[in-house]
């Protein structure tokens, strides 16, 4: 199933159930959200519905939103599915369906429409918290239960791991991941879920939008009970294609492809040129969307995520040996790949090859002044 394919089969099946299909908002959020610097999920965008702040253009939407994070930033290339920039699909219900539906669509789209083997699927619901006051959540255990998900399946889970708040105050609530199962030749057998495995792959995660967070740490009510729910695209493409990780699906495979004939050298050969491959393909994605949302490399903010990933990706390139300028070749492989799907990276085309090509010399002078 190719990543085109993944993201229609989800869009549609909700489609199919009433859902409004919106396109990704910007990666910068509004001005009216200060909590974030990045949109760091499918959520973000529609916080003023889910606070009650604003209508939404529909009680259910759907959409596949663009995202970063910068929290696992040192992790990118030294695993199989760390990265910054990433696609997230997601449905949503702004005080219509609850638990029992979004639970149920989640089972449904697994099973038929990603065709997993119920026996594969484990679930984690949220255990309580004595500091948020809040028992476990008996609801989602009960409505995994109807389904038929046999109770050593439904692994309890601390606030750490199944508890969604967007950033340090704002809409919150519990969450339930669905892990697939890869078997013990991923891992041991007492493996479980939420251990952050290679055994057990977290593809997506149902947040159960309640609540607001506040300064103090107190929790109130939303206006109403809502849904919020994230599958992450490249997660299920490597799923889907049966690679070992995210970077040899279709989403990253030119870009590593690139790699390998400006290098002569092959991903997988070595520890180091496969990191390296890695995470100038992570981080050429973040460039050029990034750029094509309006940000420009500086010393603060937004701009310094996106001149520190600019950077990262200049030394590994200086690491697999590759002859300066390549950062631009890159830039506009991701323009290639990615313009069917987000036209606007095609429109902002020179304005992305003029920031890289203009970091990559500066930062190149740098280097050669340190070394
Ligand atoms: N906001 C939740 C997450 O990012 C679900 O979309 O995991």
């Amino acid at each position: 199933m190719r990543s085109e394919e993944i993201r229609e089969t989800f869009l549609r099946y909700f489609e199919e159930r009433d859902h409004v299909r919106r396109p990704s908002a910007s990666l910068v959020p509004s001005v009216h959200d200060p909590s974030v610097l990045l949109t760091t999920a499918g959520m973000q965008p529609l916080k003023p519905y889910f606070l009650g702040e604003e209508e939404p253009p529909s009680p259910r939407l759907t959409t596949c939103q663009r995202c970063f994070r910068t929290t696992d930033i040192e992790e990118v290339g030294n695993t199989a599915r760390h990265l910054t920039f990433f696609e997230m699909l997601g449905n949503f219900s702004f005080g219509d369906y609850f638990k029992h539906d979004a639970i149920r669509f989640g089972w449904e789209l697994s099973t038929e429409g990603f065709g997993f083997d119920p026996d594969q699927i484990w679930v984690t619901v949220f255990e309580g918290d004595d500091e948020l006051g809040l028992g476990p959540d008996t609801e989602a255990i009960e409505i995994w239960r109807e389904i038929g998900v046999p109770e050593e399946r439904i692994v309890r889970l601390p606030r750490a791991e199944n508890w969604w708040q967007a950033g340090p105050t704002g809409p919150a609530g519990p969450c339930s991941e669905m892990y697939l199962d890869r078997g013990e030749r991923f891992g041991r057998s007492e493996d479980l879920p939420g251990d952050d495995t290679e055994r057990f792959l977290e593809y997506w995660n149902h947040v159960f939008m309640t609540y607001e967070l506040h300064e103090d740490g107190s929790l109130t009510d939303l206006p109403s009970r809502n849904i919020d729910t994230g599958l992450g695209l490249e997660r299920m493409a490597a799923i889907k294609q049966d690679v070992p990780s995210v970077y040899e699906t279709d989403l990253f495979r030119p870009l590593v492809e690139l790699a390998e004939e400006l290098s002569g050298r092959s991903y997988g050969d070595d520890g180091k040129g496969t990191r390296a491959m890695r995470i100038i393909a992570d981080h050429t994605r973040g460039t050029a969307n990034l750029i094509a949302d309006g940000v420009v490399p500086s010393n603060e903010d937004r701009g310094y995520i996106l001149r520190r990933i600019m950077r990262r990706a200049i030394q590994q390139g200086r690491v697999l040996g590759l002859e300066p300028p390549y950062l631009g070749r890159f830039a506009e492989r991701v323009i290639e790949d990615m313009g069917g799907v987000y036209p606007h990276l095609v429109e902002h085309r020179d304005t992305i090859l003029r920031w890289v090509s203009d970091e990559e010399e500066s930062f190149g002078r740098t280097l050669a002044r340190g070394t």
